[in-house]
C-alpha cells in the first residue's frame, strides 16, 4: 500500500482531490465510488471547488446504505450522498447510484447492485474510509474477503458510531446494505482516507497489521493499487513512518 501522510484534513482532501481531477482529466476515471462519514468530506469540498473538471460526466456508486430508512430520509445515504456530493460536484443525479435500503426485494437489490457497477464497467476509483474497528463500506469484522453487496448486521459500537446523527440510538437502522470486500477489491484504484487520533489504531491495524477479516481494512494490502492519505493524528500509530516520509520525498521522476 502507498501511505501519504499529510499534516491537516485540508491537504488530505486537496491531494485526493487532485488524484481524481488528474484521472478524470486524463479519462482513466469515469466511474467514481463514493463513500458517507466524515472522513471524505475535505475531498468532496476540494472537489466541489473544481466543478469545472468534466465532473458532471462522473458516474458515481455509493458503498453503502441504511435498510428500512426511506431514500427521503435526512440520514439515508441517498440524502446524505446527494447533499454532499451529488449537488455540490454538479453530478448528473441519474448517474449516481446508491443501494436501494427500501426495496422489496432487498437481496435482489443487492445482486442488482453488483451487476450495475458491472454494466457501468466497473469502479476506476473508489472512496474509502475507515471505521474504529476496521471497516469499510459496512463491513464488518470477520466479513468474509470474498463477500459480495449484501445485507449486514451493523456491529453496536458502529451504531453507537453513527447514533450522533440521530435523535437516539434506537433510531439507528439495525441493517444495512453494503458492498462487499470481494466488490470493493474489484475497484482498479482505492484511496482511503483517515482522519483523527480516533483511527490510528485501526490505520496501523490495516497497514501494518497482518491480513486478517478481523480486521476488514486489511485486505487493501491485496489490492494492486490502493493509496492511504492520512493526516498526522490518524498516522501516530505507524510504525514505518519516516520510511513513508522518505519515500514521498524520493519519488520517481514519472510519479512526481
Ligand atoms: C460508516 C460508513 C463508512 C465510514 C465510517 C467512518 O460506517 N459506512 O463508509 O468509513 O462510517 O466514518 P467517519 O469517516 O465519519 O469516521
Amino acid at each position: 500500500m502507498k501511505v501519504i501522510i499529510l499534516a491537516t484534513a485540508e491537504e488530505v482532501g486537496d491531494h485526493a482531490a487532485r488524484a481524481i481531477i488528474t484521472g478524470v482529466s486524463a479519462g482513466t476515471i469515469s466511474v467514481l465510488g463514493v463513500a458517507t462519514g466524515s472522513s471524505p468530506l475535505p475531498i468532496y469540498r476540494a472537489l466541489a471547488a473544481h466543478r469545472a473538471a468534466d465532473l458532471h460526466t462522473l458516474t458515481a456508486y455509493a458503498l453503502d446504505e441504511y435498510v428500512g430508512l426511506p431514500a427521503a430520509h435526512p440520514q439515508s445515504y441517498r440524502s446524505v450522498i446527494d447533499a454532499e456530493v451529488t449537488i455540490p460536484l454538479g453530478l448528473d443525479p441519474d448517474r449516481v447510484h446508491v443501494p436501494d435500503g427500501s426495496a422489496v426485494d432487498i437481496e435482489a437489490a443487492c445482486v442488482s447492485y453488483d451487476l450495475a457497477i458491472a454494466d457501468s464497467g466497473g469502479i476506476d476509483l473508489q472512496i474509502l474510509g475507515i471505521g474504529g474497528d476496521g471497516h469499510i463500506g459496512f463491513n464488518e469484522p470477520t466479513s468474509s474477503f470474498a463477500s459480495r453487496t449484501r445485507v449486514k448486521t451493523l456491529a453496536p459500537q458502529t451504531r453507537a458510531d453513527n447514533a450522533r446523527f440521530f435523535e437516539s440510538i434506537d433510531d439507528v437502522p439495525v441493517h444495512c446494505i453494503t458492498q462487499g470486500l470481494g466488490t470493493i477489491m474489484e475497484a482498479k484504484q482505492i484511496l482511503l482516507v483517515a482522519l483523527g487520533a480516533t483511527k490510528a489504531s485501526a490505520v496501523a491495524a490495516a497497514v501494518e497489521g497482518p491480513i486478517t477479516s478481523m480486521c476488514p481494512a486489511s485486505i487493501l494490502q491485496m489490492h494492486p493499487d490502493a493509496t492511504v492519505i492520512l493526516d498526522s493524528a490518524a498516522a501516530s500509530k505507524l510504525r514505518l513512518t519516516a520510511y513513508y516520509h522518505y519515500v514521498a520525498a524520493h519519488l520517481p521522476i514519472w510519479q512526481r
